[in-house]
C-alpha cells in the first residue's frame, strides 16, 4: 500500500505521515517512509536526533549512486532495475521508531515532465512498490499543490489531505483534492487535524459536504504534541497522546475495507 500525505504548510502532514509509518511497521508491514519535502524533517518525527538527521544523504545528492543505478549511456533513458530490498539497503536509513526512511532532497518534481536521474529514481522507487505485497510506503509530501502531478498520483494508492479548520487550509485541501481526482486518483480523503472543539469539526464537515469531499477522521489538537516538539522529543513516543492514538486508528481504517 502506498499512501501520500499532502496539505497546506504546517497542518500536520509530517506528524501524520510519521504516525502512519510507525503504525504499519508495528503491523509487520515492511515500511518505508519517504520524505519528499525539500525541507525534510520526517527524520525527527521518527525519533532521530538533529545530529543524526544531518548525516542522512538525500537521494537527490547521491549522484554517484543514482548514476550507477540508472545510467544507460543514452541521455534521458534510465536503467531502473533494482529490487525493493536493494532500495531499502542502499537508499534508506533505519529510524529509532522503526520505519526505514528515504529522504529525497530537492527533486524538482515527482511528475512526469522532469527527466533528471534523481527523479527517475524516485519514480522507480514508487513504481517498484506497486507489485510488492506486505509493503507500506508513506510519502510525506511538500506543502501545497505544486507537486500534484500525474506522476505522483499514478504511483500512490491513497491520498490523504491533511487540513485544520481554517479556511486557507480547507481551500488548499479542496484544490489538492481536485487535482488528485483530475489525475485519476480514486481514493482521496481529508483528514482533519488540530481540531480543538465541536464547532471546528462542524466547519469542516460542512465544507466537506458542500465540496463533495470525504473525511476519513478528525485528529484532535493535542497539547502533548506541541510539548514534545518543544522538548525536542518525537510526539509519536507519547503513548498517552490522544492525537497519536487517533492517527493509529487512521491506519486501521486505511487497511480495512471501509475506505
Ligand atoms: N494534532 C496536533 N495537536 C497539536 N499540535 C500539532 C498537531 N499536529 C501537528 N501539530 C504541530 O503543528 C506543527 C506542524 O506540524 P507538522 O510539522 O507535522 O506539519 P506539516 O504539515 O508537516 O508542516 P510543513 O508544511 O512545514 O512540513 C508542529 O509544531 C506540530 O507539533
Ligand atoms: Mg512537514
Amino acid at each position: 500500500m502506498k499512501i501520500a500525505v499532502s496539505g497546506k504548510g504546517g497542518v500536520g502532514k509530517t506528524l501524520i505521515a510519521g504516525g502512519l509509518a510507525v503504525f504499519f511497521m508495528q503491523k509487520r508491514f515492511k515500511t518505508i517512509a519517504i520524505d519528499a519535502d525539500p525541507s525534510p524533517n520526517l527524520a525527527l518525527t521518527l525519533g532521530m536526533s538533529p545530529d543524526e538527521t544531518r548525516l542522512i544523504q538525500p537521494i537527490s545528492e547521491n549522484a554517484k549512486l543514482i548514476e550507477s543505478k540508472t545510467k544507460t549511456g543514452y541521455s534521458g533513458v534510465f536503467r531502473l532495475s533494482f529490487t525493493v530490498d536493494d532500495i531499502i539497503r542502499q537508499y534508506s536509513v533505519k529510524t529509532p521508531l522503526g520505519p526505514n526512511l528515504i529522504v529525497m532532497g530537492t527533486v524538482k518534481s515527482m511528475g512526469a515532465g522532469c527527466t533528471c536521474p534523481a527523479n527517475a529514481v524516485v519514480r522507480a522507487l514508487l513504481r517498484h512498490f506497486i507489485d510488492e505485497q506486505g509493503f507500506a510506503v508513506i510519502v510525506d509530501m511538500e506543502a501545497g499543490v505544486e507537486h500534484m502531478g500525474r506522476g505522483t498520483a499514478e504511483r500512490v494508492d491513497k491520498m490523504l489531505i491533511v487540513t485544520d479548520a481554517g479556511l486557507k487550509a480547507l481551500e488548499t485541501a479542496k484544490h489538492i483534492h481536485h487535482l488528485a481526482l483530475e489525475a485519476g486518483m480514486k481514493q482521496v480523503f481529508l483528514v482533519g487535524n488540530k481540531i480543538g472543539n465541536r464547532a471546528q469539526r462542524e466547519v469542516m464537515v460542512h465544507f466537506a459536504e458542500r465540496n463533495h469531499l470525504n473525511i476519513l477522521d478528525f485528529v484532535p489538537f493535542d497539547p502533548k504534541v506541541a510539548e514534545a516538539e518543544i522538548d525536542g522529543r518525537s510526539p509519536l513516543l507519547d503513548k498517552n497522546s490522544e492525537a497519536v492514538r487517533v492517527i493509529e486508528s487512521l491506519g486501521d481504517k486505511l487497511t480495512s475495507n471501509l475506505t
